[in-house]
């Protein structure tokens, strides 16, 4: 048996007040439809039909297509916005499934769990769907039911005040025979309180239904507004933050920890305050991150250890490594083992090999750095001329002096020594040492000469 997903996605989001549209609205740094496409693979569902509108439906394949390239994803447009019943109409003829499941691009809290519970729900009846409690059900869809497994949806503008008592909802999630989807949407009418395709309608059709209780109801939380957009971000990153410390992770303040679901975290881990996860990030086992601190698109490697105030980006970092406190890393950076990165260095696109050091207000761009290499305070590659980036090499066991300027294109040769405050312009042969700068030349006595015609100099011009 295989089910296909249809995921309805169609509609800017108005209330969002946003330029973007409202499933591209992220929540712990994943686009809302995204966590809803993620789940639909996980319950095994192919091929995943994605329904967007003609305006927004070009940017949220663009996104989807992006972070899913694996995954068989389909896009159909609606038209108009005439209902969940006509918005599944778009989609179905791309659904070859023998069954279909619902979703809904901006429902993003619902669980594996959850959906697992369809599929068993659905043995000997026609159709499989959530339903939720709700102590206020103002809105939302009442389940009326003629018996067990017998039941239709009213929404509740179409309803009366007995069905508005109901406080059994409709969760808007269906599981059934592609068959029974296909017939439902082809005979679907209009005649209701708000001249809309109801796609609730299967619900009534079906011969049989059973019904599975969220376990949760903010599982059935939609967003239509920022404010219910911070929520829903707020219970997904306590969820995340829960997962990883059941697996033994240490939060130190999870309130304030930032985390997004491609995140891998190792273990004996310790997360201090304030830090954020971005993007896809791995951190080895016995890593320790201070906060504040960005990690954005970073594998961390077993033993490092991050000082506060970090912001690293789109790099490599080896074992037992030490960084910051304040250090930056930008794209294409690579660190080897037991290298060092210390307060006010940037790395860019450049390989430090195992054991090397650059501990104090460094610029390292462009650069291939040898193992066991000493980078002194101050030192900068001067990697761009104002029109193109060359690379500077720095060989093995390299000294490089504070306050140096390294012009590149450049090499030093393995165990070079460059003097203190140089301008490298020329390759540095290995084992040489280069200088750069003026020769240091000391006149005696000039300092106290110099004192002596000051002093004199006020003297005179406090007598007149
Ligand atoms: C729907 C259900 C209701 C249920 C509720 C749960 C129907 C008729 N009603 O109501 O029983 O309690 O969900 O939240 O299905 N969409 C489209 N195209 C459209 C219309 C909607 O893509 O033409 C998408 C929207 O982007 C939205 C979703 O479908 O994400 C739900 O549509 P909406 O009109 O909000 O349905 P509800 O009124 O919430
Ligand atoms: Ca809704």
């Amino acid at each position: 048996m295989t089910t296909g997903a249809i995921i309805l996605a169609a509609g800017q989001g108005k209330r969002m007040r946003s330029t973007l549209p409202k499933v591209l609205h992220p929540a712990c740094d994943l686009p809302l439809v995204a966590h809803v496409v993620a789940l639909a693979k996980d319950v095994g569902c192919a091929p995943i039909v994605v329904v967007v509108d003609p305006v927004n439906g070009k940017r949220v394949e663009t996104t989807l297509r992006g972070l899913f390239p694996d995954t068989q994803l389909t896009f159909a447009v609606q038209e108009k916005p005439m209902g969940t019943g006509d918005a599944v109409r778009s989609g179905l003829g791309h659904v070859k499934a023998d069954r279909v499941l619902v979703l809904y691009g901006d429902v993003p809290l619902l669980t594996k769990t959850t959906l697992d519970k369809l599929e068993p729900a659905l043995e000997g009846v026609e159709l499989a769907m959530l339903t939720a409690r709700l102590p206020d059900p103002t809105g939302y869809g009442r389940v009326v039911r003629q018996s067990d497994t017998k039941m239709r949806i009213v929404e509740h503008k179409d309803a009366s005040a007995q069905e508005r008592a109901v406080d059994e909802v409709n969760v808007g999630v269906y599981l059934c025979p592609l068959k029974l989807m296909q017939d439902t949407v082809a005979s679907l009418k209009a005649d209701n309180a708000q001249g809309e395709y109801y796609l609730t309608d299967v619900v009534a059709r079906a011969a049989s239904v059973r019904t599975v209780e969220v376990a949760d109801v903010d599982e059935m939380r939609g967003i239509n507004t920022q404010m219910e957009l911070a929520e829903v971000d707020a219970i997904m990153r306590r969820r995340l933050v829960r997962t990883h410390q059941e697996k033994g992770v240490r939060f130190r303040d999870p309130a304030t920890v930032y985390l997004t679901p491609r995140v891998a975290i190792g273990d004996d881990v310790v997360i201090g305050p304030g830090v954020q996860f971005f993007g896809a990030v791995t951190l080895g086992d016995r890593v320790v991150v201070e906060g504040p601190t960005v990690l954005k698109d970073i594998s961390i490697g077993a033993d490092t250890r991050i000082e506060s105030f970090c912001h690293l980006e789109s790099a490599k970092v080896g074992t037992s490594v030490k960084i910051g406190p304040f250090a930056r890393l930008r794209p294409g950076a690579e660190l080897a083992q037991d290298v060092h990165i210390g307060n006010f260095v940037e790395v860019k696109n450049s390989k430090v090999a195992k054991g090397s050091k650059a501990n104090h207000l460094a610029y390292l761009g462009d650069a291939d750095i040898g193992a066991g290499a000493n980078i002194g305070a101050g030192t900068i590659t001067c990697n761009y001329d104002g029109v193109a980036k060359h690379r500077t090499t720095i060989g093995d066991g390299v000294f490089v002096g504070s306050n140096s300027t390294l012009v590149a294109p450049v090499t030093l040769g393995e165990q070079s020594y460059v003097a203190a405050g140089s301008t490298i312009t020329k390759d540095v042969p290995a084992d040489a040492l280069a200088f750069g700068r003026a020769r240091q030349e000391s006149r005696p006595g000039h300092a106290k000469a110099l004192r002596e015609r000051q002093a004199l100099a006020k003297a005179k011009a406090k007598k007149e």
